[in-house]
């Protein structure tokens, strides 16, 4: 049978990468791996869960087992309304509220309600890597702009956006993680969250934002979403479960007005008909008990004694030319090599001393990034973070003796 000729445009972009198949090496036991962003296996509440799932089978047994309306069970919508309210200020109706398995998912519904083929999506330089992946599902175009210490260069974001609507372009939405960015791990200031929304004003655009870390915040003062700031109705917010709680229970959710959430539910009837409804039972008891709260600073300590780690361990290992971000929170440091060496080309060598990391290409969608990595602190043993950093700088001093 002649396949190829029947698969659609987009499956026929679909393509794996070289460095993909490098990965593979990563998942041998003697390879300590920074690669994935899998949250660490102790931060589940795994007692809870199973004083939870007791409690679920005793109560709601019938209801948990069954199909789910589209939108999501109705008291977990109200549950994360009320963390909404509590937490970063921010009154939403239940009703504006969907919960869906995973925020990946909701990456794509929300693109595939808005992007047309050849649509501009505005994002940071460098973006998650799987935004990349559901945005491109639509086959859009991108613009992407610089990502600095305090946030994306606004002024770059302004002339991007005045050039593409002159040329009669059409800019839909800008896509921001602006706590504790993956990957870079950055945080947007107050003004420049601000001024984005001036901006998207101004250009009458979306903004959507996607906040799976602010709640893992190590060091220094919570910083508002800018969904917060929003007075105009034009940012739609996604949380998740995933880092909070567990990213196995596949939960996350989106924030916008009734219009949207009506769309993706409409979207999502056709996809899978619900989100999973066990696993909202599980959350909706997690939130209602409080125990939520009780968790996340046992998974912030965790975390932050990690981050202390792989930074006192870079500082210890990497050559000079080497720089990183420090974040103060999430799950990810960002790497700059100044060396012109390039990482894909690096991850070999990396392989070869046992260490592996995503490549910083992964996370800009026109192929930049050459210089750069990614590295998770949360995953690994401590011993497992001190000894990998110092194989990656014996790995980046081979390479630098071989460029020379
Ligand atoms: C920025 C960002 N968005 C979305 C996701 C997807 O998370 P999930 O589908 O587990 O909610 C992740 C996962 O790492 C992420 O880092």
């Amino acid at each position: 049978m002649d396949l190829e000729s029947k698969f659609s445009d987009i499956s026929k972009t679909l393509k794996g990468s070289a460095v993909r198949e490098l990965l593979k090496y990563a998942e041998q036991p003697d390879v300590i791996s920074f690669g994935g962003g899998m949250p660490n296996p102790k931060s589940f509440p795994i007692e809870n869960i199973k004083e939870i799932l007791n409690n679920i089978m005793d109560n709601y047994g019938t209801k948990a087992l069954q199909y789910g309306t589209t939108e999501g069970v109705t008291e977990l919508r109200e549950q994360i309304a009320k963390r909404m309210k509590d937490k970063f200020s921010i009154s939403t109706n239940p009703s504006n509220i969907i919960v869906l398995n995973g925020s990946q998912s909701g990456l794509y519904m929300v693109s595939k309600v808005f992007l047309n083929r050849g649509d501009y999506v505005i994002s940071e330089a460098p973006t998650y890597v799987g935004a990349i992946s559901a945005f491109n599902a639509q086959m859009p175009s991108w613009l992407t702009v610089e990502l600095k210490e305090d946030g994306m260069d606004l002024n770059e974001l302004d002339a991007k956006i005045k050039k593409a609507i002159n040329e009669k372009k059409v800019p839909k939405f800008i896509y921001v993680i602006p706590t504790f960015q993956n990957p870079a791990g950055l945080t947007w200031s107050v003004d420049k969250r601000k001024h984005l929304l001036e901006i998207a004003s101004k250009y009458d655009l979306i903004i959507f934002e996607d906040d799976p870390y602010s709640e893992i915040r190590f060091t220094g003062d919570p910083v508002m979403p800018i969904k917060y700031y929003d007075k105009e109705d034009r940012v739609i917010y996604m949380g998740t479960f995933s880092k909070v709680l567990s990213p196995g229970i596949r939960l996350g959710w989106v924030v916008s007005n009734e219009a949207i959430t009506r769309k993706i539910a409409l979207l999502k009837q056709g996809v899978d008909l619900c989100t999973n409804v066990f696993s909202q039972y599980i959350a909706l008891e997690y939130l209602r008990s409080g125990m939520i709260d009780k968790q996340i600073p046992k998974i912030v300590e965790l975390y932050r004694k990690k981050r202390d780690l792989m930074l006192k361990s870079l500082e210890e290992s990497m050559p000079e030319g080497v720089t990183w971000t420090r974040p103060n929170g999430g799950m990810f440091l960002w790497v700059t090599v100044d060396w012109g060496l390039d990482t894909e080309k690096l991850l070999k060598k990396a392989l070869e001393n046992k260490v592996a990391y995503v490549v910083g290409t992964a996370f800009y969608p026109d192929g930049r990034g050459r210089n750069s990595m990614r590295l998770n602190f949360t995953y690994s043993r401590d011993e497992d973070i001190v000894e990998g950093i110092g194989r990656l700088g014996k790995a980046i001093k081979e390479e630098i003796k071989n460029k020379n």
